[in-house]
């Protein structure tokens, strides 16, 4: 049976497993698809590999570490310079990003959201708004907008991506359609400090999720009049299509895969 794996430190709370068993199980293939908790990615990889596998998903932190050791990589990942997914075939080692485009499906096609034309404010500055900021440039949006704790992390990030404003959480003024978490405040329970003000009326995003419930800035989103709000497993879940169909060749269908995970 061909083997696949996500590798990561943490990885025990990793959701990947259980997605690719659900669209093995509705694309009729038959694969397995594990856990590694890695010390290190590249002693981590060449084991995997060397025991006959096909494909990783690569998980913090080592997605900058995998885009080092492939031998290719796309235009997502190259961009991001960070790679979720790796593919092994007969010319070596190939690395990709899907996380980006996870997002943009997430939000189009599962949460109806048309994003032509619309202000998006992003939050934060890390790997993992590099790793979404490439496809958000290209939905059309009339205004993107990184803000960032430490500003000059956000203004850095404007020598990669020209088109997009750089701020400090301190500066974000004025309205947004969409806005979007992409920080690690909420593993230590907190929320960005911005002006309550741009999540009125907007569609408020968490990359990050907690199953079964709002995250932090999910819930501080709702209470200071957002217009919905949404947890990051639907942009996980169009990640992982993404890597399927790299891997197997076939998009498996994602409709009812967030709500089965959210059943537990
Ligand atoms: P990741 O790869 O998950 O993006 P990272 O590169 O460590 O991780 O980035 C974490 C992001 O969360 C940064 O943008 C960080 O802001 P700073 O650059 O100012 O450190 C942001 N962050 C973490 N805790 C935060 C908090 N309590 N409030 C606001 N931003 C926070």
């Amino acid at each position: 049976m061909d083997r696949y794996a996500v590798v990561g430190n943490p990885v025990a709370h990793s959701v990947s497993p259980r997605i690719h068993a659900i669209f093995a199980a509705a694309a009729g293939q038959e694969l397995r698809y594990e856990k590694i908790l890695a010390e290190e990615f590249v002693s981590a990889a060449d084991a995997f590999f060397e025991h006959g596998g096909r494909g990783l998903n690569v998980t913090l932190p080592f997605k900058q570490d995998a885009f080092g050791w492939v031998d290719r990589v796309d235009d997502a990942a190259r961009e991001a310079e960070a790679v979720n997914v790796v593919a092994h075939d007969d010319d070596g080692y190939s690395g990709y990003n899907t996380d980006g485009i996870g997002l943009v499906r997430d939000l189009r096609d599962n949460l109806g959201l048309s994003l032509n034309g619309r202000r998006i404010l992003v939050l934060g500055a890390g790997g993992a708004v590099r790793g979404v900021l490439g496809p958000l440039s290209r939905t059309g949006a009339d205004e993107l907008v990184v803000a960032n704790r430490t500003e000059s992390r956000a203004r850095v990030l404007r020598q990669v991506f020209p088109n997009i404003g750089a701020a400090s959480l301190a500066d974000v003024r004025g309205a947004y359609d969409l806005v979007i978490n992409g920080t690690s405040a909420g593993f230590a329970g907190e929320v960005p400090d911005i002006d309550p003000q741009a999540v009125r009326n907007a569609f408020c995003y968490d990359m990050s999720y907690a199953p079964g419930s709002d995250t932090p800035f999910c819930a501080w989103s709702r209470a200071h009049g957002a217009a919905g709000v949404s947890g990051g497993l639907g942009m996980l879940v169009e990640q992982a299509a993404e890597t399927f169909l790299l891997w197997r060749g076939v998009r498996p269908p994602t409709a009812g895969v967030v709500a089965a995970l959210d059943r537990g």
